[in-house]
């Protein structure tokens, strides 16, 4: 049987991912079996992805670079108890953005030691939790954010390590919003201006600061090591023209953006080997810029380290053809659990999960059922024309789809399950119609009628 392209280019699916006679298989599980199961939609990660791509990033970095490094995975990506206890196990730290985000990282016992914690507008609730936690860094954004911090730590009789985030003023080529490090924008300080330089020496005048080194993260989904490369060089000529100020570069992370492939047409892009480039790199600009001691190396990779673990799995409510115009396919999920292809022009790609023997000869938009003419999930795509109540399966769906999910139309948030060696364990349970009014007041579940 001919499988599908997406399935057969092998890093667009999960690892495990194959064909059972017609239906997708993935951690041994039949996705259809699955559907009856736990209904749709339904988001399916596969456990030995995840593993086998946390140590393969461990592995390249610990091979490319020999100073001391380390693999945060940036939870913003997707926040889930279990996520974060596997990236606990593998030995990562994690890059959390927000109060909730370290919550769950306190909740699971993550060691606070390896928590990062990152935002261009932290609150001073989120930094007196981050404080009292012993979070192993505090990332610095902004001036006012430097003398909150370093009186908070004053107060508490405490020397926070922080890095410094700036900006190297580089234009990744990524989406707009999806970019981070040009001059303009509203992420750390910049090289260009000064304003980088003015705040490492703010931060080394505070006696309750103890600064490690320089943070920089320049955008997501880049494809390009040369926009790497440029960074990192600029970071170091950073951190060397404050040499005689007194700067001592400890600990340098470039962030993490590494693409990944969403469809057939995307280049292939090889994580690991994107990770041990920037290994390499860095050891060599360290060289060049007069660095005998290598600084410790952070990477935060989100995107690359779960995205095409999962699957969304949806079933077909309708087909509509259009005279002259398309047939929609449309599914029981869209923007609410997927707002990547509204939000960004995101494309993905999508097989038949009950039909993979079936020629993909039809091309079809798949059709979200929320009542927006842009909840489009697919604009267009070659599958065997689908019937009502087939399944329709999503693949690289892991990353920044259920972290940016929302109750849009009232929709319950889907069900989540892990599946490994033939076995499937409900992670997350889909969201009650009561759990959509449990905070609300008024008539809601939270008070008695
Ligand atoms: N470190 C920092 C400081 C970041 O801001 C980000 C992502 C990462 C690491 C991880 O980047 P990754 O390896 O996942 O590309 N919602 C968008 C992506 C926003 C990324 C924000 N920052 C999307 O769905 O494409």
């Amino acid at each position: 049987m001919t499988l599908p392209p997406a399935l057969e280019a092998g890093d667009i699916f999960p690892d495990t991912a194959r064909a059972r006679g017609a239906h997708l298989e993935i951690g041994g599980c039949d996705v259809v079996e699955l559907a009856e199961r736990f209904g749709t939609p339904l988001y399916i990660y596969d456990e030995a992805s995840v593993q086998s791509r946390a140590s393969a990033y461990t592995n390249a970095l610990a091979r490319s670079y020999p100073g001391r490094s380390l693999v945060c995975f940036a939870a913003k990506a997707y926040c889930a108890p279990w996520l974060l206890r596997l990236v606990e196990r593998q030995g990562l730290g994690l890059d959390v953005v927000s109060g909730g985000e370290l919550h769950a990282a306190l909740a699971v016992g993550f060691p606070a030691g390896r928590v990062y914690f990152h935002g261009n507008n932290k609150t001073e609730e989120e930094l007196e939790r981050a404080l009292d936690a012993g979070v192993g860094r505090i990332v610095l954004d902004n001036l006012e954010e430097l003398a909150r911090v370093a009186r908070l730590a004053e107060a508490r009789r405490v020397r926070q390590a922080v890095l410094l985030r700036v900006g190297p003023d580089i234009n990744a080529h990524t989406h707009a919003h999806l970019q981070t490090g040009a001059a303009d924008t509203k992420f750390g300080l910049g090289i260009a201006s000064g304003q980088a330089a003015e705040g490492l020496r703010a931060a080394l005048a505070e006696p309750s600061l103890d600064l490690r080194g320089i943070h920089a993260h320049i955008g997501s989904q880049i494809f390009e090591i040369e926009t790497y490369a440029e960074a990192i060089d600029r970071l170091f000529a950073l951190a060397a023209s404050l040499r005689e100020s007194g700067l001592d570069l400890r600990e340098l992370s470039p962030g993490g953006g590494f693409g990944v492939r969403y469809t057939p047409e995307d280049p292939s892009l090889r994580t690991e080997h994107a990770i041990a480039q920037i290994g390499a790199l860095v050891a060599t600009a360290a060289q060049r810029h007069g660095y005998a001691r290598l600084p410790d190396l952070t990477i935060e990779p989100g995107r690359s380290l779960i995205a095409s673990s999962a699957v969304a799995l949806y079933r077909v409510g309708s087909v509509k053809p259009i005279p002259n115009g398309r047939t929609y396919v449309a599914v029981d999920g869209g923007m609410a659990d997927n707002i990547r292809p509204t939000a960004y022009g995101a494309e993905y790609t999508a097989v038949v999960a009950d039909r993979l023997a079936d020629p993909a000869d039809t091309e079809v938009a798949v059709a979200g059922r929320y009542c927006e003419s842009g909840d489009i999930l697919i604009q267009r795509v070659k599958v065997p024309l689908p019937r009502p109540g087939d399944l329709v399966a999503i693949p690289s769906a892991g990353a920044y789809q259920l972290s940016m999910a929302s109750n849009y139309n009232m929709a319950p948030r889907p069900a989540v399950v892990v599946v490994a060696n033939g076995e499937a364990r409900l992670v997350r349970r889909r969201e009650s119609y009561d759990d959509l009014l449990r905070s609300d007041a008024e008539g809601g579940a939270a008070s008695p009628p």
